[in-house]
């Protein structure tokens, strides 16, 4: 995977918290679910976009554990999306060699749904382009309970020692297990906060939050985050070389 931006050190993992679909929806005096539609489309660009970026890994926030709080309707119109959005981009995904992965618990998830995200695991697990992860139904402080049930239970099992517990072995138990930290995190739409995204991952992720809502979102802005990363000095608390 010879890139320009590798070389210049561009982002290998970028984290996006794709924000402001209901704003983009009631700009245009359209019901909420719209604006999820419109939201849904632009995924496909971005994930495309990934190889000429030298971008390995892209995790995307789709709906995180809080998210039940809202209407009945948008819940349930959002559960139809994620069903038919899998099911329609899974051969894309394979055709483009992509490589999927959820995140995220699945308890609260119906049936239907997970069996389409186990299909989609398991169709692309040859794939080694893109390594797209989706976080549905996440939230990181819920990620973090279920590691720690994990680890208390190795642990009551005598599996791990807790003097074996450090900054190596728990992000072991975290859904992210198999992935490289976030170097750069961005969220659409203005709001500069995290909203429980990758807190654990991100401790020393670059952030960029930009005004754009997520519908707007294109490749090329995508493109002008990922140049002015590789200008940025990331000293990891060290001091500069
Ligand atoms: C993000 O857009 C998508 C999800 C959280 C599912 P929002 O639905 O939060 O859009 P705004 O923030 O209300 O504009
Ligand atoms: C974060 O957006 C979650 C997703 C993008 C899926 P929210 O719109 O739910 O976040 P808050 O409520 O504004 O913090
Ligand atoms: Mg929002």
């Amino acid at each position: 995977m010879g890139s320009e931006f590798q070389e210049t050190g561009g982002p290998r993992h970028v984290a996006i918290i794709m924000d402001g679909n209901g704003r983009w929806a009631q700009a245009r005096n359209r019901p909420r679910l719209f604006g999820h539609h419109a939201g849904a489309r632009r995924v496909r660009e971005i994930v495309e976009a990934c190889p000429e970026n030298g971008v390995k890994y892209l995790t995307i926030f789709a709906f995180s554990t809080e998210n039940w709080k809202r209407t009945q309707i948008e819940v349930a119109g959002l559960m139809s999306l994620f069903r038919r959005y899998i099911f329609k981009e899974m051969q894309e995904f394979v055709r483009r060699n992509v490589r999927v992965r959820f995140i995220g618990d699945r308890v609260k998830l119906d049936q239907k749904l997970c069996s389409l995200m186990d299909e989609a695991e398991e169709l692309t697990s040859h794939c080694t382009g893109t390594n797209l992860t989706v976080a549905l139904n996440y939230g990181s402080r819920d990620e973090v309970a279920r590691a720690t049930k994990r680890l208390a239970r190795d642990v009551a099992d005598g599996k791990l020692r807790p003097e074996d517990v450090n900054e190596e072995t728990l992000p072991k138990y975290l859904d992210t297990r198999v992935l490289p930290d976030p170097d750069l995190v961005i969220r659409t739409s203005g709001e500069a906060r995290i909203s429980n995204f990758l807190l654990w991952q991100s401790a020393y992720a670059e952030y960029e939050f930009v005004e754009t809502l997520w519908p707007d979102f294109s490749a090329e802005e995508f493109h002008r985050l990922l140049v002015s990363f590789g200008s940025r000095d990331r000293r990891f608390g060290g001091i500069k070389a």
